[in-house]
């Protein structure tokens, strides 16, 4: 790797905590078949383990979110990349994300899937940096809580744009996060 950086989360814990998440949410849906909703691009990988492991017939949407630029720390800023093609009235929606930070992200999402009626939506994310929150977002399922460090690997855009592929969770040493 090109970029200096520490493993903060290892392969092996991220996919136990994964499996075990997965069996308890797949528990709450049995029957229901959701709709899963991975939220583009950081929760890709960390959706394609989870869905393979829920172990209940479901369907699959995909919601596209962009709030970063080329920075280590959040715009602000959300705009939608991509929106799902399905009607979600009606439908239990569950939503996968790979982080919380500020909770913008999150909270104009829920917003959007809301204002379609679903008749639930639930959301997971698998890494949760409680002490960067700036309003109030409601996650039935979280993974992990980490301090406030710049995280990637396992489907989280690196510096560079890279590094997504990788298995383990890794951080930049802490002098070089930019905020
Ligand atoms: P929020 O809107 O501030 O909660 O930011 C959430 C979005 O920012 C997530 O969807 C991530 O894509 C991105 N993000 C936040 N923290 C990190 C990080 O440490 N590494 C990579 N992406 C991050």
């Amino acid at each position: 790797m090109a970029h200096p950086a520490e493993v903060f989360i290892e392969g092996w814990r991220i996919e136990r905590r994964v499996a075990e998440m997965a069996r308890e949410i797949g528990e709450r849906y049995r029957g229901g078949r959701p709709v899963v909703i991975p939220l583009l691009r950081g929760a890709f990988v960390f959706a394609a383990d989870l869905v393979r492991a829920m172990g209940t017939d479901l369907s699959v949407e995909f919601l596209g979110a962009s709030s970063y630029g080329e920075s280590t720390s959040s715009s602000g800023e959300v705009r939608l990349t991509l929106d799902t093609e399905l009607p979600l009235a009606g439908r239990h929606v569950l939503l996968v994300e790979d982080i919380v930070d500020t909770g913008l992200t999150l909270a104009y999402i829920q917003k959007l899937i809301s204002s379609r009626s679903p008749a639930s939506l639930s959301t997971v994310v698998l890494l949760d940096k409680k002490a960067r929150r700036k309003v109030e977002v409601d996650v039935t399922w979280t993974g992990f809580e980490i301090p406030d460090r710049f995280v990637f690997g396992y489907g989280l855009d690196g510096p560079d744009g890279l590094y997504r592929n990788l298995r383990d969770i890794m951080a930049l040493p802490e002098e070089m996060q930019d905020r």
